[in-house]
């Protein structure tokens, strides 16, 4: 069932997303060689608690950390670690989800660890591309599928492979509302967009083979052939004027561009 929004509850959840980006930009401040993803964690609980929310990710279905923090060929879930320490060249996708006032945030953006090699750079330009492309076609009377099949027909003409197994979202009260949002699909198909509904879209793009596996701990997806992957996720309102993004990356980019 799909749950539209009230103008007013669109604003509780770009409040939650604002925080969102603020956690990732001032968790971008602090990666570098060295940092842990164990420390990276601490750093974004203790900013979103400070911020009078709660991290959403923690304990949701038993999962152990604040963030998912998945670096190089780990493309989602990725749980932070005291054994796991950043290299220069390595990139890290941080996602991120917080709870108050009734709604969730939830937000993702790959960081470079000090300087990458050109072509981990262009993944992740271009899978920040693909969500710009599929945030363009959330807009009332497109359906599902034409924002899928933007976010799919980008990333492919790369030659980049469009990982199945995991899907945007609606989102509200709840962090996994309906409808799905594949990153893969066709125009003019699947569940129509309507205004006051906000969804999740979050491209998982890999620059190999597009199959996944699931590590034995749980959680942790990684490329099958260990190539690196990206991952940005926005929130979106689908309004009257078109699409309201209620994540806000320049935060994270004037953090981190300097
Ligand atoms: N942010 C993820 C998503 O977009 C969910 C994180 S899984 C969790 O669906 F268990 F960590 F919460
Ligand atoms: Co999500």
């Amino acid at each position: 069932m799909i749950h539209l929004k009230t103008d007013e509850e669109i604003e509780l959840l770009r409040e939650n997303n604002i925080l969102v980006s603020k956690t990732l930009a001032e968790v971008g401040r602090h990666i570098r060689p060295g940092v842990t993803t164990l420390e990276l964690d601490r750093i974004a609980e203790e900013f979103i608690r400070a911020h009078g929310a709660v991290p959403a990710f923690l304990g949701y279905e038993g999962y152990p950390a604040s963030l998912c923090i998945s670096v190089n060929e780990q493309v989602v879930h990725g749980i932070p670690s005291s054994k796991c320490v950043l290299k220069e060249g390595d990139i890290v996708s941080v996602d991120c989800g917080t709870f108050m006032k009734g709604f969730v945030g939830d937000s993702a953006y790959t960081f470079a660890v000090g300087e990458v090699s050109e072509d981990v750079r262009q993944l992740m330009q271009v899978t920040k591309e693909a969500l710009y492309k599929g945030t363009a076609q959330a807009k009332a009377g497109n359906r599902v599928g034409d924002v899928s099949a933007a976010v799919q027909e980008y990333s492919e003409s790369f030659g980049y492979g469009v990982v199945r197994e995991l899907e945007g979202h609606g989102l509200g009260r709840k962090m996994h509302e309906d409808p799905g949002v594949p990153n893969y699909g066709a125009r003019g198909r699947g569940p129509l967009l309507r205004e006051g509904m906000v969804i999740c879209i979050e491209p998982m793009i890999t620059m190999g083979t597009k199959a996944v596996v699931f590590e034995r701990d749980g959680w942790t997806v990684r490329t099958r052939d260990r190539k690196p992957a990206a991952h940005y996720e926005f929130a979106v309102a689908i309004r009257k004027s078109g699409p309201d993004v209620l994540t806000d990356f320049s935060i994270i980019e004037q953090a981190i561009n300097n």
